[in-house]
């Protein structure tokens, strides 16, 4: 029997290449950018399964093009990038990478608290500048963070790891989400529900871990940052399109808020221009889930669900 075709749409772990060619012909894997759209066009359109990340947008016409396609495995715990509904339509499965970034991409949540709190990328540079004269009583005050109120919109595996964490630097913590937990287990968790815009006014940090779907699209807008307190600061580690950026930007440039933090961006990898010239925001490259050891187990859990999508059986993973 001849062996299934998978294609991979950019550079990979050797590890999870070598694992996925035991059991399947594998073309791809190597390209460092993302794709053209012809390219993934024309390289879907005789394959079995196909290996994305979260740059790649794979939509109907992709689909269409596809017509042997059996599987799509995402190498991302986020799957906005698939047109699931269509795949599901035809057919085609699709699996994503949860569990194994969750506690890497809460670590990351409160690298950026802690970075925008303390004014730690400012201070560095200044350091670095040369400009350090000596112990000032005034110099870099930033916000307290013990006794804060925490806020976290989205309230699944990572938003529950960022309030382990926060339980540790004895902070308040509200949530908000669709679903609403048990008594029980807000008490186990010592988290306390509040309606969003409730939580907006409630929270001194907030911080967002909802997946992206029309109605999280724009969830923070000008009108909801409106209601945050001057002191408040923002952290978007989830989906860019959660947060008008042109609104935050605004919101920041007019000392609205204290801050924020943003690892994500409305137009990956595009930024909106004007935040890049703000100093009370601290902007990362998407890097959530980037430490070896995670981004390692994301990679070989998208093989496994691959190469299970392949062989006829349920994924562990499946998105639908
Ligand atoms: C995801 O998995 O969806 C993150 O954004 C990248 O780790």
């Amino acid at each position: 029997m001849s062996r299934p075709k998978v294609f991979v749409t950019q550079r990979f772990f050797p590890e999870a290449l070598d694992l996925l060619r035991q059991k399947a012909e594998v073309e791809g894997g190597v390209a460092d950018e993302p794709l053209s759209r012809e390219e993934l066009l024309s390289a879907v359109s005789d394959i079995d399964g196909l290996l994305t990340l979260l740059v790649n947008r794979i939509d109907r016409e992709i689909i269409d093009r596809a017509n042997r396609l059996k599987i799509i495995a995402n190498c991302a715990v986020g799957y906005d990038n698939i047109d699931v509904a269509y795949c599901r339509e035809k057919g085609i499965l699709v699996t994503n990478t949860p569990g194994v970034l969750t506690e890497a991409t809460a670590d990351l949540t409160w690298a950026l608290i802690l970075a925008v709190a303390r004014k730690i990328p400012q201070a560095d540079r200044y350091t670095r500048q040369g400009l350090f004269r000596g112990w000032q009583l005034d110099l870099f005050l930033g916000q307290e963070i013990y006794g804060q109120n925490l806020g976290i919109i989205g309230f699944g595996r990572i938003g529950r790891a960022v309030a382990r964490r926060a339980l540790g630097f004895g902070l308040k913590i509200f949530y908000f989400d669709p679903q609403r937990l048990s008594p029980e287990e807000e008490a186990h968790l010592q988290v306390n529900y509040l309606p969003l815009d409730e939580l907006l006014k409630t929270a001194d940090i907030i911080t967002i871990h909802a997946s992206l779907n029309p109605s999280s699209y724009h969830l923070i807008n000008r009108e909801k940052i409106s209601l945050m307190k001057k002191e408040a600061i923002l952290i978007n580690v989830a989906r860019g399109p959660i947060v008008d950026e042109k609104a935050l930007a605004e919101a920041l440039k007019n000392g609205q808020i204290f801050g924020a933090g943003l690892d994500v961006y409305e137009g990956e990898p595009e930024i909106y221009k004007e935040l890049l010239s703000l100093d009370n925001v601290v902007l990362l490259p998407h890097i959530g889930s980037a430490t070896r050891t995670t981004r390692m187990k994301m990679a070989m859990t998208a093989v496994r669900n691959l190469l299970q999508g392949l062989s006829g059986q349920k994924p562990d993973n499946l998105v639908w």
